[in-house]
């Protein structure tokens, strides 16, 4: 058996089509504006690809945004789960992908029926008929329709801080997302679930501390995906649209950045009087995540002429899935003063 690396994941159907060149970021954009479609990007999608987007978020904006508009078609450029929860928020929208195969480490390493497991044993254990399972937006709308509550790298203290104070929760399914909220949180039970994602599993701390000593005055951005090492030695630990609120408040700084190499672009496109250092992992330089580069301006671009690939969830899960999602939108977003941890 060859030993893969996080870049060799085997291809996809759409990676086996025979697919027609795209034309200019602009023109995609255009094309899908008048023909009704909305396109959503996540930041850690490729540059071109943020370009053609009408709307470029993390996984909470984008998770409003699919709930706010009306949009009856949504290309969604990113990976299952928010594609699912685009459709949770919107059944009567044809929501589709370039490539449908775009997974996520942190979904799969959650299943539904293993969750279910883990929920009996942990109320029988602590003897308890009122834990709160809280899941990170990045799991299948199967697991969201067993938890309690939604939550994103952005506002997981928020949603933490809406339940009784003495109600046990479990946090699924990042072990250092559900560390790091149990940092902050310390006076609350928490407990974990534990896998992690592979791309911000892999930043490597001896590159981290070799870059803090080359550029001794930037400030270090990373990740709530991080593991505890590289989350002490930074300055911020914030989701991707925190990083965003932090670089537009500074100018001419410095910034060593722990998270996807995309949102280097993002970045500099939202906030371009400041210099970027990505942060690369152990493995694979440029901390690109796999699964997020799956979607390409060629399969965009055939995405949008033919509204492929559709994505459906079953009615009894997306109902179910929707309370959770709901209720975390519910929460109001509390406004961040950018102080330095
Ligand atoms: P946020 O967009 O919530 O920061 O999440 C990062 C991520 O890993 C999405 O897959
Ligand atoms: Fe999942 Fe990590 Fe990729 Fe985000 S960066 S989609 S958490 S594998």
């Amino acid at each position: 058996m060859t030993n893969l690396t996080i870049l060799d994941l085997p291809p996809t159907k759409a990676d086996l089509l025979d697919l027609e060149s795209a034309p200019s970021a602009a023109e995609m954009k255009a094309y899908a504006t008048e023909n009704n479609i909305l396109i959503l990007a996540h930041s850690y999608q490729d540059g071109e690809i943020q370009d053609s987007a009408h709307i470029v978020g993390d996984s909470l904006e984008l998770a409003r945004a699919a709930s706010e508009l009306d949009a009856p078609n949504i290309c969604f450029c990113g990976v299952h789960f928010m594609a699912e929860t685009a459709k949770i928020l919107n059944p009567e929208s044809n929501v589709f992908m370039p490539d449908p195969e775009a997974g996520c480490s942190l979904a799969e390493g959650c299943k539904a029926e293993d969750l279910e497991q883990y929920q009996a044993f942990l109320q029988k254990k602590l003897g308890r008929d009122d834990l709160v399972t809280i899941c990170y937006i990045n799991t299948t709308a199967a697991v969201k329709a067993l938890c309690d509550y939604v939550c994103t790298s952005g506002n997981s203290l928020e949603v933490i801080d809406a339940i009784p104070a003495d109600s046990p929760i479990l946090f699924v399914p990042d072990v250092h997302l559900g560390g790091w909220v149990k940092e902050q949180r310390p006076d609350r039970d928490i407990h974990l679930w534990d896998t992690a994602c592979i791309v911000h599993e892999l930043f490597s701390i001896e590159t981290l501390l070799d870059l803090k000593h080359q550029y001794p005055d930037a400030i270090t951005l990373a990740h709530p995906e991080c593991p505890k090492n590289i989350r002490t030695e930074s300055d911020y630990v914030r989701g991707t649209a925190g990083m965003l609120r932090i670089v537009k408040e500074a100018h001419g700084k410095q910034f060593i950045v722990a998270t996807e190499g995309n949102m280097i672009y993002r970045l500099k496109t939202e906030a371009p009087d400041n210099e970027y250092i990505a942060a690369p992992g152990a493995s694979c330089a440029c901390n690109l995540c796999p699964h997020m580069q799956r979607t390409t301006v060629d399969k965009l671009w055939h995405s949008l002429r033919t509204k492929q690939f559709e994505i459906t969830v079953p009615d009894d899960v997306a109902k179910a899935a929707r309370v959770s999602v709901d209720r975390m939108l519910a929460i109001k977003p509390k406004r961040e003063t950018v102080v330095r941890d």
